[in-house]
C-alpha cells in the first residue's frame, strides 16, 4: 500500500536527525537576508509553509517577531521544533496540516516557503496553493518561495519535485504577485552534495 504524504514526513521526522536530511541548514541565512531586506514590522503576521526542523523561527523570535506561524503536514517536525525552542515555543501558533487544506484564520504579511512548494506537481494542486497565497495575504503582503531551480536535483526525500526558473514561477504567480527579486543559491548538504535553488521574493499586488 502507498504511504500517504503525511506518513512519509512523519517517518523522516521519526528516522532522522536535524542534520541528517538533505536540507539541513545551520543558519536559514538567505531567508533571513531576504526577510531583513523587508523593513517588516516586529508585529507583521509570518508564516514559515513546510517548516520542519528549520531554524528560521528560532531566529525569528530573537529578532523580535510576535506573531509567527509555523505549519507543517509532519506532527513530529513540529514537536521536534518546539523541543529545541523550549519556553519560546509558547510564542509562536503551530499548525500542523496538509498545505492543500490549509484554511487560514487570518492573512498574512509575509509567507515564507523552502523546499516545501516544489513538492506540489499536480497542475490542480499547484493551481490550488496559488489560490491559498491570494486570498492569505495583505495587499502588499511579501511572499519568499525558495524551490529547487532548474539545475536542482529532480527528487528530494525520495519524492518527485516541480523545478522552477525565474520565468516559470514569475510567470504563475504574475496575476497577483509582482517579482521583485530572485537568486540563485547553491545549498550544501550535510552529506558533502550541493544543490541548486532558486529563492525569489515576490510582493502582492
Ligand atoms: C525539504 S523539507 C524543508 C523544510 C524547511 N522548509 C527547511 O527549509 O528546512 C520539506 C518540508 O515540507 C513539509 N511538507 C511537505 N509536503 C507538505 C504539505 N503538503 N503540507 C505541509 N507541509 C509539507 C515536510 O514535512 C517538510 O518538513
Amino acid at each position: 500500500m502507498n504511504k500517504s504524504l503525511e506518513e512519509h514526513w512523519q517517518e523522516v521526522y521519526h528516522k532522522k536527525n536535524e542534520n541528517e536530511v538533505s536540507w539541513f541548514q545551520k543558519s536559514p541565512k538567505l531567508s533571513l537576508d531576504l526577510i531583513c531586506s523587508l523593513n517588516l514590522n516586529l508585529d507583521s503576521h509570518i508564516i514559515d509553509i513546510g517548516a520542519g526542523e528549520s531554524r528560521l523561527v528560532d531566529n525569528l523570535l530573537n529578532l523580535g517577531y510576535t506573531n509567527i506561524s509555523v505549519l507543517d503536514i509532519s506532527l513530529k517536525s513540529i514537536e521536534k521544533t518546539k523541543k529545541r525552542l523550549g519556553l519560546k515555543s509558547k510564542l509562536v501558533n503551530w499548525i500542523v496540516s496538509d498545505i492543500n487544506d490549509f484554511k487560514p484564520k487570518h492573512k498574512y504579511d509575509l509567507w515564507h516557503d523552502r523546499a516545501a512548494f516544489h513538492f506540489l506537481k499536480d497542475s490542480l494542486e499547484i493551481k490550488n496553493y496559488i489560490k491559498l497565497l491570494k486570498n492569505s495575504l495583505n495587499i502588499d503582503a511579501n511572499l519568499i518561495i525558495a524551490t529547487f531551480s532548474e539545475n536542482g536535483p529532480l527528487k528530494c526525500s525520495g519524492l518527485e519535485v516541480s523545478r522552477y526558473s525565474k520565468n516559470s514561477i514569475s510567470n504563475l504567480l504574475k496575476n497577483d504577485f509582482k517579482l521583485i527579486k530572485s537568486e540563485i543559491s547553491i545549498h550544501n548538504t550535510p552529506f558533502n552534495t550541493t544543490q541548486e535553488f532558486l529563492f525569489t521574493k515576490f510582493k502582492k499586488k
